[in-house]
Parts: structure tokens; C-alpha cells; sequence
């Protein structure tokens, strides 16, 4: 029997064998693609090849592609657990062809690999063509010898395979394994081919069209081929299984389950579930990918609260799905060594969320329980699922999930309501938006860009494109803007974090202003110009002089944050990852994944350490090489970066070896000085850090000091002295304010008499009322008992004015007063002059409006006068 490990070694080694160069998984983060949210099949890092924007140094290729089919165009999420074969996480076996060979040799090669190398019996294959093609058809007929009785014509649905809304695209046809007539199904084409028992193994895709933004087919200029057939399918067959779940590896993990969770059926669906859904997280985890409640994050949330789900469903009462890992970088870990060098980082991802879900998880299920239980209808409503989701972190497909175990189904329009009223995470689908500005094809006849820049500000090159919006053009006059691009450019367009160079083209009676270099399709530079002088045409010779002064600044940002990197990882430990990064000529700023706030001890730890290495002076190299022995050699690479075959290693000395495209300083020593400016949290588990070098961090040091000395002089100290100065003027000023109270007090309490000599006796009852300058309301309360405690019965108003213009007043009616007067009505009346609002009981009310006091005043005196009179 052929493990699943040997059974990848052998399609490899097949197509190895048919000149085709091996290439290795690409990460399941799309690099720079920002159209696609998951690597979701063998073809994806190939994109640009097919479109013609990319030259590789071969025409042929294979390999193994991790992939992950959940959210997005291609999602398997729902079926998993319920059919044989569905995955969110599964492996691609694919062979490639760019403009080299087309329909013929893939049919033929898929052929021998299923019939000669593996020694499937013909009996058991089916085929399908897409209905408009007879070629494909006339190949497996005449040149196979396929009878024509088991082959199928099928239409777009499944017959035209495309990567994702926009990109390559082209027919197909498709070879499925007949697993037998005890298993329920038809062919394909069938009105029984959803059952499981014809399943498709093979799929081959003939790439001729790139399909547009507006749903239109581009020709490519070169017809490829694009294949994939998946792992675990093709390994269920040669282990004589039926069910992908019955192959060694997932085996193995689905046993593991089962002693987690102490649940010993192993047939059962939610073993497979967290089986499957153990390998995406992990794999979407080592991508760099943390949980979260947007985009790739929130996907890697819900595929993981769905295997807990299922976990707690099987009994588990503790955490369990991160002890998975285990087993499973026994099954994986030799084919992808990424699984044990963040085996940390995972188990503790993994953990964290197994411990937030925990305290939700039984009441949400118990809410559902009761919401549906009596239930008439099978539709569950849209508000249910959207408070499962709000209140207990529950995403609507894993609602959907258990719902569709009692039989029901979730109203998800109602959910979407609910949820677009709400309104909340609107940026995360933004951010999966085309937006190229110049498409590849635009491009593609046209040479890659050679880049001179790493050694030079100028050089002399050719106009060799000119477009405006995206046409192409002959030629931009004065006065007008365009994009550019030349044979060959001193100018750095921006990646990898780095700014794009600006600067000036120039020839005799031409001048044009580059604003940005930009990239487009990988390796084109595009210089967004403004013409000053002269006509830019195409062919045009100028001399490209890019601002060497702004990119000195920038390569100063860069080389520190390679440094930064590499002190962040020795320091803090090698859980920190580069999450983005941004060099420009002002700043650097670094996001790294690690657990909470760095304290000040740590960023000056971290400085120090920088500055330390810094005055190494390390001499820094860049070296092409082979990716694989660069990563070998140690070099550190960044989660979702794309890198050719070959790429550019820069080392400082051997304190930081990474791969890197952009420009550095020629030595460290040369970026001066590093300073923090601020350390800072941009989401859940990630840090950013801010800092600046050379002549700016000089700046930002000097501009401390002097607003240091600034504070000093201001309180008559050294700076020194300073932390001393400001105690003892505050310990003062404390002081003062103790003082100054006791001052009003006093004050008070000698115009208080004055204030009762002023109260009135009219009909038997007492009144009196007063207007005191900033008293607070407690005083005023004080006054007002104490004015009770000798005038009953009677009334008595007293207001305070502030000097912002606001009075604050208090209305007291005595026992022997309150059948005749109610002290909330009375405020009411009085502040009803001046617009004020207040309100209280019968015998006390306070309230307060903006007012001076004499305004307050004839308020008063109106409500009373009005009071003695009725
Ligand atoms: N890209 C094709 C698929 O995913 C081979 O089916």
C-alpha cells in the first residue's frame, strides 16, 4: 500500500522525469494578490506566468500546492464532514505548461501517470470534455483510445475552470474514478452524478482566456495548461479506500480526535471535521495568518470555532484541538518543516481561541436549543443566527452547521440584514478588490525592467512605454501626467515595503517630475510622471536621475528594519513575524506578531540592541541564490512574499541574513542612530513600531531636549533638576488649593450672615433667596438645610454664577411649606426664564442653565414675588 507521502513523491518525480522543474508549495497567503483571499489551487503562483506578465527560466512545471478552499469563489467549508471528499485544507497535485505544450501531451501524460505508473484499470475512469470542445474530445477518443461511451460533454459549471472572479481561465476536461456500484451515484452529467460514487480525480485545464473586471475573455498570448488533482483523492484510490477520510494520514489525526475528545465512534462526522479543520488552521497559522474579525482572520475564527464546535459536540469538555498538532507534523511534517518551526505559535493561537469560545460556546448552544426547539417551521430565522454571531461569537456557517444536523435552515437573508443594519466590518471585503492599474496584458510585450538601482541614482535609458488610465500612448506634452515605463531604470519601484523613488527624467528640451515608481505584474517599473518640458515619446533617450538624497533617507528606514527584525526576534523570541512594514524617507514602521504591549524597559532594550549593531558597522552583501539553498543557509523570508527561483539574500555581517529586494545602506554604521517614537498595538496579537534614523533621529532627540530645557526654564530649573522641580511645584500648588478653599469657606460664612438678615416674612411663611459668586453645590445644599432648620415655614432659593456663564441653583421648601409649595415645581417655573433644566422632590430640587447672575437673579425674583402674591 502507498502512503500518502510517496504517493506525492511519485506524481513529482513523474513529471521530473518529463523535463518539468519541480516547484515547491508557495504559501497559502496569494503573494500581492489582493484578488484572491486563499491559495486555492496548484496554479496560483503561476498566475502572472500564464498572463504573459512573468518569465520564468522554464516552460514546464510541477508540484504540490497546499491549498485552502474556504470563503471566496472556491469554498468547501459546508460539505466538509458530510461527503467523502470534501476539504478546506488539501494538497494539489498539478502539472504545468506555459505556452509549451497544450491539450495533447496533458491528456496523454495524465494517461500514463493513471494507467502505466499507477495502474488505475481503465474500466474504472470516466471523462468529461467541456461541450463546445471537439478537439478534446477527438484526443481521449483517437489518440487515447478512451471509448467514447464513458466520455461526457459537460458546460461552464464544471467544464471551464477559473482561478477567481478576474485571471485565467479556459475549458477543461476532467477524469473521475468509478468507486462502484455499492456506493450510490452517477456519472457525470447524470442526474445522480452528486453521489459519491463517480468522483472526479483529475482535472485539466486548458488556459487560454484572462477574464476581465467586466466579465469579458482576454486571450492569453500563449495557451497553457493548468492541471490539479488532489492528494488525498488519488491516495484514497491507491489505499483501496473509498472515503478520503479512511487514508493513513487522516487516519491517524481522526484517531487522535477521538482520544482527545474520549469519543469512540470513528466513523463519526465530526472526527473528520476536526481532522480536516486541524490541518487549515494550522497551515493558515504557520501562513501567518492570526485569528480575528476580518478578512483571512475571520476565516481562520470560524473554520476554527467550527472544529470546536463539533469537539464539544463529541464531549470534550477541555481544550483539545490545539494538542492535535502533535500527530499531525508527524503525518506532514517532513513534507512541510513550516509546521514545527511554528508548532509554538500555533499551539498557542490555537489555545487562546479554544479558550475565548469556551465561555460562549455552552450558552450559545443552549440559546439555540431554545430558540429552535419550538420551532413549527424548518427555516430558522435570521435574527437567531445574528444573535448567536453577536452575542456569542458564533458565525452564521457554523449555525448553519448545527442547524442542518436537526434538519433546518438558516434564514440567511434575514441574517444578512440584521448584520448590514449593524453595519460593522465593511473594510474587510474592501480590501479583496481588484486593483490593478495597468492590466498585464498591457504590458506584456514589452521587456521586463532592468532595475540599476542598487548601486546607482542615474542612468541613462529608453522611453519604451507610455500610458495614461491605463491606454497606451505616443507620446504625454507638457503639462500632462503619465505612466511610464523605461527598458532599463536606476528608479526603485515600490515592494516590499520600501517607497517607490522619485526624481526627474530628462533629456535637451524634455523634463518630466517621477512622483512614484510603482510595479506592475512583478517586474515592471512604472513611473508616474508629469511632464514640466518638452514631449516624453516613446524610444525617447533620457537620462533617469531618481533623488538620491530622499533615497538615502529611505535605505537608512530599511537597513534599521532589518536590524529591528532580527533584534525583535532574539529578544522577544522567534514567535515574532513580520506583518507589514512601511519605509519611507520620514519613517520606518514595523508590525510583528506578539502577545501585548512591549514595556518602555523592553523598546529601550530593544533600541539599545539596534544601536548596538548599528555601530558594528556590518558590512551588508546581496547574493543571488537559489531560494531553497538561501533558506537553508538560514535567510529569513516573509509570510505572503512572492520570490522566483532565484533570489536576493542581503546579509548584514551575520547578524541579519533576510530576502530582500529593496536598497540598503553599505554598511551599518551608516544609519547614525535609531530611536523609537512609539510602540503601539494595530489588532489582536500584533505590535507596530515606529522609528526614525540618521539626521531624523538626531532631529527627534534635539527636539526632546529643547522642549525639555523649555520645561526647565519655565519652572527655574536644570532639566536635570526637572522631575524635582515639577513634584515640588505641585506638592505647592496642592497646597494653594487647600488654602484657597478654606478662604471661600471663611468667606462664606461671613456674608452668610448678611444672607439671613435678608430673609422675609410675608403671610405667616419665610422666603428668602440669594445669588453667591462660584459656590459649589454642596454649600448650596449646606445653606439650604441650615436656612430649614430656623424658617419653617418657608422657601429659600439659592443660585451660584460661575464665571463661564452657568448658574447652578437649589430649591428648599420646610415641612410647614410643602402643602403650599413644591420645591421641583418651583425651579421649574424659575428656570423656565432662562431655559435651564432641573427637577426634585417636594422639599428639595436643584437644576441649572446658562445664565449671569443678574439674569438668575430676576428669575428668582419673579417665581417668588409671584409665589407671595398667589
Ligand atoms: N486549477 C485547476 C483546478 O483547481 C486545475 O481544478
Amino acid at each position: 500500500m502507498r502512503s500518502t507521502a510517496e504517493v506525492r513523491q511519485l506524481f513529482i518525480d513523474f513529471f521530473a522525469g518529463k523535463n518539468h522543474q519541480t516547484v515547491a508549495s508557495s504559501s497559502l497567503i496569494p503573494a500581492e494578490d489582493p484578488t484572491l483571499l486563499f491559495v486555492n489551487a496548484g496554479m496560483v503562483q503561476f498566475k502572472d506566468v500564464f498572463l504573459g506578465a512573468e518569465k520564468r527560466s522554464y516552460t514546464r512545471a510541477t508540484s504540490s500546492q497546499r491549498c485552502v478552499r474556504a470563503g471566496g469563489k472556491h469554498n468547501d467549508l459546508d460539505q466538509v464532514g458530510y461527503t467523502a471528499r470534501h476539504h478546506t485544507f488539501f494538497e494539489m497535485l498539478g502539472n504545468f505548461s506555459f505556452g509549451d505544450y497544450f491539450k495533447q501531451e496533458a491528456i496523454e501524460y495524465a494517461w500514463e501517470f493513471l494507467t502505466a505508473v499507477v495502474g488505475l484499470p481503465v474500466e474504472k475512469l470516466w471523462v468529461t470534455v467541456y461541450e463546445e470542445d471537439d478537439e478534446a474530445e477527438q484526443i481521449w477518443r483517437d489518440v487515447i483510445g478512451f471509448p467514447a461511451e464513458r466520455i461526457s460533454r459537460i458546460g461552464a459549471k464544471d467544464n471551464f475552470w477559473q482561478m477567481g472572479d478576474t485571471g485565467p481561465c479556459g475549458p477543461c476536461t476532467e477524469i473521475f474514478y468509478d468507486h462502484g456500484e455499492s456506493i450510490a451515484g452517477g456519472p457525470p452529467g447524470t442526474p445522480e452524478e452528486d453521489g459519491d460514487r463517480y468522483i472526479e480525480i483529475w482535472n485539466l485545464v486548458f488556459m487560454q482566456f484572462d477574464r476581465q473586471p467586466d466579465g469579458s475573455l482576454q486571450p492569453l498570448p500563449n495557451p497553457c495548461v493548468d492541471t490539479g488533482m488532489g492528494l488525498e483523492r488519488i491516495a484514497s484510490i491507491l489505499q483501496g479506500k473509498h472515503d478520503n477520510y479512511d487514508i493513513d494520514l487522516f487516519q491517524a489525526l481522526i484517531a487522535e480526535a477521538a482520544r482527545l475528545t474520549g469519543y469512540k465512534d470513528l466513523g463519526d462526522a465530526s472526527l473528520k471535521v476536526i481532522a480536516d479543520h486541524i490541518r487549515t488552521c494550522a497551515f493558515l497559522i504557520a501562513d501567518g495568518v492570526l485569528p480575528s474579525n476580518e478578512g483571512r482572520g475571520y476565516v481562520l475564527r470560524r473554520i476554527i470555532r467550527r472544529a470546536l464546535r463539533h469537539g464539544h459536540k463529541l464531549g470534550a469538555s477541555e481544550p483539545f484541538f490545539h494538542k492535535m498538532l502533535g500527530v499531525l507534523i508527524v503525518q506532514m511534517g517532513e513534507a512541510y518543516p513550516e509546521l514545527k518551526t511554528h508548532q509554538d505559535t500555533i499551539e498557542k493561537q490555537l489555545l487562546k481561541e479554544e479558550l475565548k469560545f469556551a465561555e460562549t460556546l455552552d450558552t450559545g448552544m443552549q440559546l439555540f436549543k431554545k430558540a429552535t426547539r419550538n420551532l413549527q417551521a424548518d427555516v430558522i430565522p435570521g435574527e437567531i443566527a445574528f444573535k448567536l454571531y453577536d452575542t456569542y461569537g458564533f458565525p452564521l456557517d457554523l449555525t448553519q452547521d448545527v442547524a442542518r444536523e436537526q434538519g433546518q435552515r438558516v434564514d440567511v437573508a434575514g441574517f444578512e440584514n440584521c448584520m448590514s443594519e449593524q453595519k460593522k466590518r465593511s473594510r474587510s471585503n474592501k480590501s479583496f478588490t481588484q486593483t490593478h492599474q495597468l492590466s498585464a496584458e498591457s504590458v506584456q510585450e514589452l521587456s521586463p525592467t532592468q532595475f540599476t538601482g542598487y548601486d546607482r541614482t542615474t542612468d541613462t535609458a529608453t522611453v519604451i512605454g507610455l500610458f495614461s488610465e491605463g491606454q497606451a500612448l505616443q507620446r504625454a506634452d507638457a503639462g500632462q501626467k503619465a505612466q511610464l515605463i523605461l527598458d532599463a531604470t536606476p528608479f526603485y519601484a515600490e515592494s516590499g515595503g520600501q517607497v517607490g523613488d522619485i526624481g526627474v527624467l530628462q533629456t535637451e528640451g524634455v523634463r518630466a517630475q517621477v512622483l512614484d515608481t510603482q510595479k506592475v505584474a512583478g517586474q515592471y517599473h512604472l513611473h508616474e510622471v508629469e511632464v514640466l518640458e518638452g514631449t516624453l515619446e516613446i524610444g525617447l533617450r533620457i537620462q533617469a536621475i531618481a533623488d538620491a538624497e530622499y533615497r538615502n533617507k529611505v535605505i537608512l528606514n530599511h537597513s534599521a528594519t532589518h536590524l529591528l527584525h532580527k533584534v525583535l526576534r532574539e529578544y522577544l523570541g522567534n514567535h515574532v513575524q513580520q506583518k507589514g512594514s512601511l519605509v519611507n524617507a520620514d519613517k520606518l514602521r514595523f508590525d510583528f506578531s506578539h502577545e501585548g504591549p512591549l514595556s518602555a524597559e523592553d523598546v529601550r532594550t530593544v533600541e539599545q540592541r539596534v544601536n548596538q549593531a548599528i555601530r558594528q558597522n556590518y558590512s551588508t552583501e546581496a547574493q543571488l541564490m537559489a531560494y531553497d539553498q538561501a533558506i537553508q543557509s538560514g535567510a529569513m523570508a516573509l509570510f505572503g512574499e512572492k520570490y522566483g527561483d532565484e533570489v536576493r539574500v542581503l546579509s548584514m555581517g551575520d547578524f541579519s541574513v533576510e530576502l530582500c529586494g529593496g536598497t540598503h545602506v553599505q554598511a551599518t554604521g551608516d544609519i547614525g542612530l535609531f530611536k523609537i517614537i512609539e510602540e503601539t498595538s494595530v489588532a489582536a496579537g500584533v505590535r507596530r513600531i515606529e522609528a526614525v534614523t540618521g539626521d531624523r533621529a538626531l532631529a527627534y532627540i534635539q527636539s526632546q531636549d529643547v522642549l525639555l530645557s523649555q520645561a526647565a526654564a519655565l519652572v527655574n530649573a536644570t532639566a536635570p533638576k526637572l522631575p524635582e522641580a515639577v513634584t515640588s511645584l505641585l506638592e505647592k500648588n496642592k497646597a494653594l488649593e487647600k488654602q484657597l478653599e478654606q478662604v471661600k469657606k471663611q468667606q462664606l460664612g461671613d456674608q452668610l450672615g448678611d444672607v439671613f438678615d435678608a430673609v422675609e416674612e410675608n403671610g405667616g411663611k419665610y422666603y428668602l433667596q440669594h445669588v453667591f459668586e462660584q459656590v459649589d453645590s454642596g454649600q448650596l445644599r449646606d445653606m439650604v438645610d441650615r436656612f430649614k432648620s430656623h424658617h419653617d415655614p418657608g422657601i429659600v432659593v439659592f443660585a451660584s454664577a460661575n464665571p463661564d456663564g452657568k448658574v447652578q441653583l437649589v430649591v428648599g421648601v420646610t415641612k410647614g411649606a410643602v402643602a403650599s409649595f413644591k420645591a421641583g415645581n418651583v425651579i421649574k417655573d424659575i428656570l423656565a426664564h432662562i431655559g435651564g433644566r432641573g427637577g426634585g422632590r417636594p422639599d428639595f430640587a436643584q437644576g441649572g442653565g446658562d445664565a449671569s447672575a443678574d439674569e438668575i437673579r430676576n428669575a428668582i425674583e419673579k417665581t417668588l414675588s409671584g409665589l407671595q402674591e398667589g
